[in-house]
């Protein structure tokens, strides 16, 4: 072939590629998802562990706040000064107020169609995982029946002494703060700044990511550990690792597949494109809950 065919050739290699590469910004600026052959395959493969973190992201469509959103979270008070050990020996009735606010604000939200995506998830892939840094309850609501809840659950109380759970605790009419029988103060049944998270619960995240072929990391931006390492050692396992945000985290860098969207757009997305069917519970869901709408 002549120099000047190769050029042409050249030329016509680029205007193609171009055009597949305006044809995706088009589709995705008319908020189509593009989602990769080799996504499909990972995720349609023979017996595929599938593993799947989510973060405070994954609940900001159900109208929950992130804590790095803007406007920030309550007042104003950092998380960091709230949510320690050291906040509520200082002052645990701050403390409560502001845990009644946000189990308020998680009371009056309702799973959006990404948590009832990965609650079909559970149900259509043989080895599935769903770990979650969050705390307000919403994968259970949609109907996952074992989030592996890193965090603890804001709906639940315990003992701040003997770790005693206690049903239905929470700050008195009066202001009073609730008490075990034991002397000690009771508080929220979530992990704080500086306590380590369960164990049990963590060896359970860590063994499925160790394992897992696919391991997707949802509206998390991956800087509160142990989001990082999970998603390292399932990477260093061999696993294809996807990021679903509608913004670059810190960690995008080191994942195999990135979908800018939000994950209550993507995750049906992607859960259409492998063909797994609405069931009756999920449709029903979708009349009264549909993509991105928390109102009432
Ligand atoms: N809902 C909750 O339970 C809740 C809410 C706030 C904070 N937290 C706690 O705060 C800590 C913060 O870490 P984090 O990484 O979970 O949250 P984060 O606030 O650090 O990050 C949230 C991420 O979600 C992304 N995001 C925003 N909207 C999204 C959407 N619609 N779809 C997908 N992604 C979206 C953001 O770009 C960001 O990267 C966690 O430990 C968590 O326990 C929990
Ligand atoms: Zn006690």
């Amino acid at each position: 072939m002549s120099g000047g065919e190769n050029a042409a050739c050249r030329a016509v290699d680029t205007v193609a590629a171009w055009e597949n590469v305006r044809w995706r910004l088009s589709w995705a600026a008319m908020g189509e998802i593009v989602i990769s052959e080799r996504l499909v395959e990972a995720l349609t493969a023979d017996r595929v562990r599938v593993v799947v973190l989510t973060g405070a992201g994954i609940s900001a469509e159900s109208g929950i706040p992130t804590f790095r959103s803007a406007g920030g979270w309550w007042k104003s008070y950092r998380p960091e000064d709230l949510a320690t050990p050291e906040a509520f020996a200082r002052d645990p009735k701050t403390v409560w107020e502001w845990y009644e606010h946000r189990r308020r604000i998680v009371g009056a939200a309702k799973p959006n169609s990404g948590h009832y995506e990965l609650a079909r998830w559970e149900r259509h892939f043989e080895k599935f995982t769903l770990i979650t840094q969050n705390v307000d309850g919403l994968h259970r609501r949609a109907g996952s029946t074992q989030p592996l809840e890193l965090h603890g659950n804001i709906g639940l109380s315990i003992c701040h002494r003997c770790r005693q759970s206690k049903e239905n605790a929470g700050l008195g009419p009066d202001g009073s703060i609730p008490c075990c029988e034991c002397g000690g103060l009771v508080r929220p049944a979530v992990v704080w700044f500086g306590e380590p998270l369960p164990p049990q619960t963590l060896q359970l995240a860590w063994d499925a990511s160790e394992r897992a072929d696919a391991f997707l990391s949802v509206g998390t931006s991956s800087i509160v550990q142990p989001a990082a390492d999970l998603a390292r050692i399932a990477k260093q396992a061999g696993a294809l690792l996807v990021e679903i945000n509608p913004e670059e985290t810190e960690m995008s860098y080191h994942f195999d597949e990135v979908l800018r969207g939000s994950a209550g757009v993507v995750l049906p997305a992607i859960g259409r494109r492998l063909g797994i069917k609405p069931d009756d519970h999920s449709l029903s869901d979708q009349v009264t809950e549909s993509a991105g709408n928390h109102e009432d």
